[in-house]
């Protein structure tokens, strides 16, 4: 939803609420309202005990931790003087207590090929790649990259680089070759593991190609680790590039975890910020592990016989928090599926849904609308009794998709979650809980246990009920980003000095009379495509590289299928506007950065609308790629008149 968006207005109208079904809260763990609100008190009480009795419990621990909390605004660290590991908790934990034999991962390739694995042989595979990465001369503290498809040996990778206390950075495999170096030389990175490529509608995806030109680009990183799945020919460098299969081969399976203190790095995630540069978003061991797995039980109000799937890549947050470290933390049974939604054909999730006996179904926004366009007789194919949950994540849901996904996927009877939270947050912070709290279409409803939000004005005191206002979280909590990757001042810039003593999220949201929040937006120049955050300047930039451009300006416009869609104005140095260059630049942009940040509308301008201390005002621009009337405050342009000239071009 982008800023002062219509759909804001229709979310306001919205009255429809759905209390949890009766017999979906006779069997969940949390069973009704007071219950949830008798746990937020608690939590709001003593957060810092409330955690450190969850965390003792639940976690294992080599030594214990003497405090549950410590906070040097906006520094925190969580159960100090303790030591665990993450891969430890995912699946040594398990085996301990009899739970070896249990499925821990069912995976589908897009080809139709399938891989079953208990948690004992996902157990095995961790340890032996967890001692190939100690041969190739990883140690606890480097950074491994990771770019690949959505395969088994891809959470193998993340939970062999927690079991030696190795940072991981995930980079999602449709990222450019430029990406890949860009984050892998900020985050120093040692390794990079990658495959021969991976399957997505029908084609292979070449991404050791890709690897090869990012390492040029990233000399940081001196051996590359290659896993085959597509058998597409590759060339594989003397001494550095190195066959997943054969070093797999000699590898002993023999691995204890290593224990690391709670604020060990866990991994970094690249995400986009306001400014030109990625984040590395840097997450720890303990608080981060504790916080994903009580989430994941909490708001999937998970079952022992559960088969859970969520949709997401591991190249997102919702990859490493709840398809790998909630779940196998919390002993669930996963399914993974590699490819695209609509391949051979529009049906695959319900394919996979009837084939699977799929229980909690997670997935985005903007699949969902992809399947309303697709049509209904996709859905209507195939058996979906087995669904009792859905949950969303990544956007906010629009009213009449969330309808769409009640009705026609929950077939009327399954609570939807709609999972608000952020790649900072490390886990979910507002959410239905199933079994206790009714939905309402399009509202993340009321915050977790130990979140305390606010909906504050630029000056930091609280707005009215029903005031859009900054949602800010006005205590820590265990799973928060533990700061920027060597950027420790942009860390306190970004999210703590513009109201003070709280985390500031980014979004703009307000909250109803039953105090339901409901999210309004990003408050900054990033745009939401695909449920995926890009950011302006990254286009900008990436445009400013072609040697013809000599200005631009990205901007969201509102679209049916991606939420937002990439619009961008384009000032020339030279050439032509033509529409060759139009293909030229969209090119560009995705060689550049990736398919997803590839521009929908390129406009070209004489200028930019600026303010007189020369920045541009996207604000304006949105308006002319939304088609809509210019609103708001034009007081400080520098010139009026551009205004008009760039909507009489467009005409
Ligand atoms: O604007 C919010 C939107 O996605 C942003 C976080 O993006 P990212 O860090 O990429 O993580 C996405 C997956 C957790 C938020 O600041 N967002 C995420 N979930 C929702 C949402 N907006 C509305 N409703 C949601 N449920």
């Amino acid at each position: 939803m982008g800023e002062g968006g219509s759909q804001i207005d229709s979310v306001m109208q919205e009255t429809r609420l759905f209390p949890p079904p009766g017999e979906f809260s006779k069997h969940a763990k949390i069973k009704n309202l007071a219950e949830y609100q008798e746990l937020w008190e608690r939590a709001r009480r003593n957060p810092a005990e409330f955690w450190a009795d969850i965390a003792r419990s639940e976690l294992h621990w080599f030594e214990p931790f003497t405090t549950a909390l410590v906070w040097r605004e906006p520094n925190a660290e969580w159960f100090v003087g303790g030591k665990t590991n993450a891969s430890y908790n995912c699946l040594d934990a398990h085996l301990l207590q009899g739970r070896g034999d249990r499925t821990a991962i069912i995976w589908e390739g897009e080809p139709g090929d399938e891989v079953r694995w208990t948690y004992r042989q996902l157990h095995e595979q961790v340890c032996k790649f967890a001692n190939v990465l100690t041969s190739l001369g990883i140690e606890c503290g480097d950074v491994v990259s990771i770019y690949m498809p959505l395969v088994p040996e891809l959470v193998v990778a993340m939970l062999a680089c927690a079991r030696i206390g190795a940072v991981h950075s995930v980079i999602f495999a449709g990222f450019s070759a430029e990406a890949v170096a860009e984050r892998n030389r900020d985050a120093d990175a040692k390794l990079q593991i990658t495959a021969d490529g991976g399957w997505r509608r029908g084609k292979v995806l070449p991404l050791k190609g890709t690897v090869d030109e990012a390492l040029d680009k990233s000399p940081c990183v001196q051996k590359c680790v290659v896993l085959k799945r597509t058998n597409n020919p590759v060339s594989m460098r003397a001494g550095r590039d190195y066959w997943w299969h054969e070093l797999m081969e000699d590898a002993s399976h023999d691995c204890p975890a290593l224990p690391v203190d709670s604020e060990n790095t866990l991994f970094i995630l690249y995400t986009s910020g306001s400014t030109g540069k990625p984040k590395g978003i840097r997450h720890t061991t303990a608080g981060y592990n504790i916080y994903v797995k009580k989430t994941f039980e909490w708001v999937f109000d998970h079952r022992e016989e559960d088969i859970y799937w969520c949709t997401a890549d591991c190249g997102w947050i919702t990859g490493h928090s709840y398809v790998v470290y909630g779940p196998l933390s919390a002993g669930a049974q996963i399914l993974l599926y590699e490819g695209a939604p609509n391949h051979p054909a529009e049906d695959r999730f319900w394919a996979l849904i009837e084939k699977y006996r799929v229980n909690i179904l997670y997935t985005a926004p903007t699949a969902i609308r992809a399947f309303i366009k697709w049509g209904d007789e996709h859905v209507e194919k195939h058996d979906l009794s087995s669904l009792r949950l859905l949950g969303t994540v990544g956007e906010g849901i629009n009213p009449e998709a969330w309808m769409w996904y009640h009705e026609k996927i929950g077939g009327g009877r399954c609570p939807i979650v709609d999972t608000w939270w952020q790649t900072e947050t490390g886990g979910i912070m507002m959410s239905p809980l199933p079994g206790a709290i009714a939905t309402k279409p399009g509202s993340c409803t009321l915050p977790l246990p130990g979140i305390v939000p606010a909906i504050v004005d630029e000056q930091g005191s609280p707005v009215p009920e029903n005031h859009g206002g900054w949602l800010v979280m006005t205590h820590p909590w265990p799973g928060m980003l533990r700061g920027i990757w060597g950027d420790d001042a942009r860390y306190r810039e970004q999210y703590w000095s513009k109201v003070p003593h709280c985390y500031l999220a980014g979004d703009n949201a307000r909250r109803d009379p039953d105090g339901y929040y409901w999210i309004m937006g990003r408050i900054d120049d990033v745009l939401n495509v695909s449920g995926h955050r890009l950011s302006t300047i990254e286009i900008e930039s990436a445009l400013v590289s072609h040697p013809a451009v000599a200005e631009a300006a990205a901007v969201g416009r509102p679209d049916e299928l991606k939420g937002e869609a990439v619009a961008v104005f384009v000032v020339l140095r030279s050439g032509e506007p033509t529409e060759s260059l139009k293909s030229e630049l969209r090119q560009h942009v995705r060689k550049e950065i990736g398919a997803l940040a590839q521009p929908d509308d390129i406009r070209f301008t004489n200028s930019l609308p600026k303010t007189r201390s020369g920045k541009i005002m996207r604000r304006l621009l949105r308006d002319i790629a939304a088609g809509r009337a210019t609103v708001g405050d034009t007081s400080t342009l520098e010139d009026y008149t551009i205004l008009a000239q760039i909507r009489g071009d467009q005409e």
